[in-house]
């Protein structure tokens, strides 16, 4: 084990501390794994009340962080949102670059930190400010709506934001406020034909994936449906349309979590990053989850032992130039500004007619 956390030991007050974690991960986490990371949740607790810091631990953390360390969890939006409420001083980003820096763009007097800076995102990877700016010359007197999963810098160039909960309901609101039938909608090409599937407004985007997402396929889909009859199927909408087409309900990873956890059915399938399902399992001990996942490489950089040298060291801290943050809080404060949803946010396949594909750039 990396620095300083080698020494501790799992004493009989180590395990009265954390018995509440035990109970809700023993399904999950072996007694040998426990025996490890009991000590450095109980450690990585004792840090944050010193330095008067909070987690935010993003549905895709491994259980041990979720429900270990984390003081906020939840959707990309939800814990920047959580972040903006907090009186911590601290906030340590179990999650991605990009949602570390949402926080900061939301609470720019706190000082975040994210505990591994290579913990990317091939979304936000996938296009820079000036790229936008290039979209923005092609494309004049159409809004740019640009997803969460990118840079503040790209969000400074963006009109609003919106999340996988909310895509559709930013869209066509934003295009009813600028009298336009054409939106840009940057930088996920799935999320952007989900979108058009659903509305009648025509999108413009770009050619972002998600490599956790695009390789679910409808023939997955299928092998699952044969193999487990019975099961219920959620999917992100990051998801190709081919699959969010064959599942029984898209969303957010907050709003898949909801649908668990509030119908609680006999059988899951989540179409998303392996940690979700553990971590919804934690909570859900009457449902039996299939687990077909892959892996977000990005989000997997983030340990408990990181996020115990993260407090320990007060590293590493994400800063974003104030002329910057301020056009991106702009951005994603629009988002936060309009109306609710109607409806619960999901993939509405009774909205879902729409045959027009997307424009790619
Ligand atoms: P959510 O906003 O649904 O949590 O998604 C974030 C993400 O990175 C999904 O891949
Ligand atoms: Fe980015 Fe996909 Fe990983 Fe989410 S799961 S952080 S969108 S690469």
């Amino acid at each position: 084990m990396a620095d300083g956390s080698a020494g501790f030991a799992f004493t009989p007050a180590v395990e009265t501390a954390t018995a509440g974690v035990w109970d809700k991960v023993r399904g999950h986490v072996t007694p040998l794994e426990w025996r490890l990371q009991a000590p450095l949740i109980a450690e990585i607790n004792r840090l944050k009340r010193e330095k008067n810091a909070v987690v935010l631990a993003h549905n895709y953390m491994t259980p041990d962080i979720f429900h270990g360390v984390g003081d906020f969890v939840g959707d990309s939006l939800g814990l920047a949102r959580e972040a903006a409420r907090s009186d911590a001083a601290v906030i340590v980003q179990a999650g991605v670059h990009f949602m570390a820096e949402t926080s900061k763009v939301l609470c720019p007097d706190k000082r975040v930190l994210i505990p591994d800076l290579r913990a990317g995102c091939s979304l936000a990877a996938s296009i820079t400010a000036d790229d936008v700016r290039l979209i923005k010359q092609r494309y004049p007197g159409l809004p740019v709506v640009t997803y969460v999963n990118t840079t503040a810098a790209v969000k400074a160039e963006t009109d609003v934001c919106c999340t996988s909960a909310n895509a559709v309901q930013v869209v066509e609101e934003v295009a009813r406020q600028w009298g336009v039938e054409r939106v840009i909608l940057l930088p996920d090409e799935f999320l952007a034909r989900n979108v058009a599937r659903q509305t009648p407004i025509r999108i413009i985007s770009w050619h972002g994936r998600c490599e956790v997402h695009e390789r679910f396929t409808a023939a997955d889909i299928a092998e699952l449906r044969e193999a487990w009859p019975d099961a219920e199927i959620l999917a992100h909408p990051e998801c190709p349309t081919e699959v969010l087409e064959a599942v029984d309900f898209a969303g957010s990873t907050a709003a898949m979590s909801d649908y668990v956890t509030k119908r609680k059915p006999r059988r899951v399938v989540m179409i998303t990053e392996c940690s979700m399902a553990d971590n919804v399992a934690c909570d859900a001990p009457e449902t039996e989850f299939v687990r077909p996942c892959n892996l977000c490489p990005h989000m997997k950089r983030i340990s408990l032992e990181n996020i115990y040298e993260a407090l320990l060291h007060d590293r590493y801290e994400v800063t974003i130039d104030p002329a910057v943050a301020v056009r991106a809080r702009a951005a994603v404060q629009r988002m936060i500004d309009l109306p609710p949803p109607a409806v619960p946010a999901r993939y509405d396949l009774v909205r879902a007619r729409h045959h027009v594909d997307v424009e790619l750039i």
